[in-house]
């Protein structure tokens, strides 16, 4: 089976993107909730060490792809020097939560959120001097379309960023997570999201998911230069770091 075949409902009169939206938009009151919940507060983490990446070439322009709640864009701007900083993402549901967040704390002059497909991004060439993506590129229908949109709209030296679920490797850490992430984390996601199939997804989108070299060779192969890769929590996720 190949990663872009796993589906949440695995309804066979819809596309993926259709069920991935219809997901994500359900599960979008909970979405923060179980994050902070069902990963400790590390995500949070996650994202701090992400966007540290970005700094040394200090970007004017952000893209957050995939923003879901805004919480990369959000921790783009308190770390990054920013003058534009635009998160889309395909799920309205998610925008709408995003928005209110943005609102609240008075950022809503700094980010701009709007609906849309990543597979087909409505900016010009070379618009943006940094794009991002967290826990996002592996929802994507077409990753080789996402990744490609992603390249075409980053400056000359742009750069990329990437956070994405990966695959433990360490014994007995893998055993455990693994035990964790498949049994327990879907049981708490469906007693709380309301979704029963949205953790269950979450779990398997991560198994035949790409990561760490086979990810940075896709980079590699869309035609981003300086591919780099950090794990993070033991291989949990990683970052992926590039430019264009
Ligand atoms: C797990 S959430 C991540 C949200 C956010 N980046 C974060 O760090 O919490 C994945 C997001 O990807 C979005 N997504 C999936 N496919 C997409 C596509 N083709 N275009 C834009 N967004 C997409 C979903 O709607 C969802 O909000």
């Amino acid at each position: 089976m190949e990663h872009n075949q796993v589906r949440p409902y695995q309804q066979t009169d819809i596309s993926k993107k259709q069920e991935v939206t219809s997901m994500f938009d359900k599960i979008a009151p909970f979405y923060d909730f179980l994050n902070g919940f069902l990963s400790a507060g590390i995500d949070s983490i996650w994202r701090r060490k992400a966007i540290k990446t970005l700094a040394a070439k200090q970007p004017k322009s952000l893209l957050d792809i995939a923003t879901g709640t805004a919480d990369l864009a959000i921790e783009a701007d308190r770390q990054l020097d920013l003058e534009k900083i635009v998160g889309m993402d395909i799920s309205p549901g998610m925008i709408e939560i995003g928005q209110k967040k943005v609102q609240k704390r008075g950022l809503n002059e700094r980010i701009t959120l709007e609906v849309g497909d990543s597979e087909n991004l409505n900016y010009s060439t070379g618009s943006f001097d940094a794009v991002s993506a967290a826990f996002g590129v592996r929802n994507f229908e077409n990753l080789n379309a996402g990744l490609k949109e992603m390249h075409r709209v980053l400056s000359d030296n742009g750069q990329l960023l990437i956070l994405e679920f990966s695959r433990p490797t360490i014994f007995p850490f893998k055993q455990l997570f693994n035990t964790y992430f498949k049994y327990i984390l879907p049981t708490i996601g469906k007693l709380t999201s309301k979704d029963p199939k949205a953790y269950k997804y979450l779990y398997e989108s991560v198994q035949l998911f790409p990561d760490y070299d086979e990810f940075a060779s896709i980079l590699k192969e869309i035609g981003f230069k300086k591919v780099t890769w950090k794990a993070l929590s033991l291989g949990i996720c990683t970052i992926y770091h590039a430019e264009k």
